[in-house]
């Protein structure tokens, strides 16, 4: 069960009265040695009941922000991108400021320009920016404050729109000391101004969107770091054995260039590629003797190897921000007829981005030498694994990335192709 807010602060306040008088009440009769008649008892709790609902106002005020402030966190908290950050940020505000016109606006360069915005024409959209060496982006840098401009004020004409509005509010999304963006808003819904409460809901607001923008950007170095450290794991894992050398690059090459002929979404191509950097990440588990065996594996062996994509899935589950990406690690030797490991899925039961690494890491191992043999010509390649159609790969996907190993990536050598990713 949970109990709101708002009683837990009555409740809190209530009880604080209660002992703030009682206190107050005993002090008094220690030290004057008397006892209230019934009319003070009255009058004492006439008193009570008005303290009480003041404190049951002013908390209000304090709940109010204090929801939104939560509402906020929990809306924005687990946004990485900033456009989507200021996007939400404008929607929350205009839900919540009730105004007519509103926008984010974000640094590129030498100008704050409009990352998001709601109830503006398209045009004013992209009109509406400010330089950062105007003079009114000096005063926020150096304020906590918020400005609010009418038709008079000189600076009223900085921001350019189409629409025809009264008032605006500019308020600077600061990350420390660095101005990270500015909230602009522009009147109110029901014609009235700008209020002293509405620009303190805006500067609770305003605090937990400069510190989620904050979040968003150390979180995505923090990302792109782990991933650089995980990455160059893998690299070295790939050193035990001199014949999978630069086969994750590789196979994250093709994989992300066969996704992006596809018309998958960026998002998912940039997953595709950490997977298929990281798929075989879980053979860091595998004694050398197995990894490194010239000859055939036992079965005994070969169970130990067929461990490798849980086990590379677990692994990187521990650094807690791969989620999407282990999917594609775990199913990315499942078969379309089943047979795969490690869990036998069938058909489109697997993945998209598995059946993409997975068709990426056979065409790059027939294409590189083994122990056991020469490598393949990329014409044999293509023929080895047409016959695979319906048993190992979706017939259709098959087609596909044959269509686009003869097309696309036959023009160019995978390094070509690596250096135009600039990779
Ligand atoms: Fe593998």
């Amino acid at each position: 069960m949970t109990i709101p807010l708002n009683y837990i602060y009555m409740a809190v306040g209530g009880m604080s009265l209660v002992f703030s008088f009682w206190a107050g009440y005993s002090l008094g009769l220690s030290s004057k040695k008397k006892r209230l008649d019934p009319a003070e008892y009255q009058a004492l709790g006439e008193e009570f009941d008005v303290k009480m609902r003041e404190l049951i106002d002013e908390n209000k005020q304090h709940i109010r922000r204090w929801e939104l402030m939560a509402k906020f966190i929990s809306a924005l908290g687990g946004v990485r991108d900033e456009t989507k950050l200021a996007s939400l940020l404008s929607r929350l505000i205009r839900e919540n400021i009730n105004v007519k016109y509103g926008a984010v606006l974000l640094r590129r360069d030498d100008n704050f320009v409009t990352a998001a915005s709601d109830g503006l024409h398209v045009e004013s959209e992209k009109s509406l920016q400010i330089s950062v060496k105007d003079s009114l982006i000096e005063y926020l840098k150096t304020t906590q404050g918020i400005v609010v401009l009418g038709k008079m004020d000189r600076k009223f004409s900085a921001f350019r729109i189409k629409e025809q509005v009264n008032e605006m509010l500019v308020m600077g999304l600061k990350t420390g000391e660095e101005l990270k963006g500015l909230l602009w808003l522009a009147d109110k819904k029901n014609s009235q101004k700008f209020t002293e409460g509405d620009k303190a809901i805006l500067e609770y607001l305003g605090y937990a969107a400069g510190n989620t923008f904050n979040n968003a950007l150390l979180m995505n170095e923090l990302e792109s770091r782990a991933i650089k450290i995980v990455t160059g794991l893998a690299k070295a894992l790939e050193q035990r054995d001199r014949y999978t050398r630069g086969h994750s690059d590789h196979v994250a090459t093709y994989a992300s260039l066969f996704a992006r002929s596809l018309g998958v979404s960026k998002a998912q191509i940039n997953t595709i590629y950490t997977a298929a950097l990281l798929h075989d990440m879980g053979k860091i588990g595998i004694p050398d003797e197995i990894l490194n065996k010239p000859g055939r594996l036992t079965p005994e062996e070969f169970e130990v190897i067929k461990s490798h994509p849980l086990y590379g899935a677990e692994l990187l589950k521990i650094l807690g921000f791969l989620k999407d990406e282990l999917v594609l690690i775990l199913h990315h030797h499942e078969k379309f007829d089943g047979t795969g490991y490690p869990y036998r899925l069938k058909g489109n039961q697997i993945p998209l981005g598995a059946q993409i690494i997975s068709l990426a890491d056979v065409f790059d191992a027939l294409t590189t030498n083994r122990p056991y043999r020469d490598a393949f010509t990329v014409e044999k390649a293509i023929e080895i694994m047409k016959k695979m159609t319906g048993e190992n790969f979706e017939p259709g996907m098959l087609e596909q990335f044959i269509e686009f190993i003869e097309k696309k990536m036959g023009q160019k050598t995978i390094e070509e192709q690596q250096e135009l990713m600039g990779k």
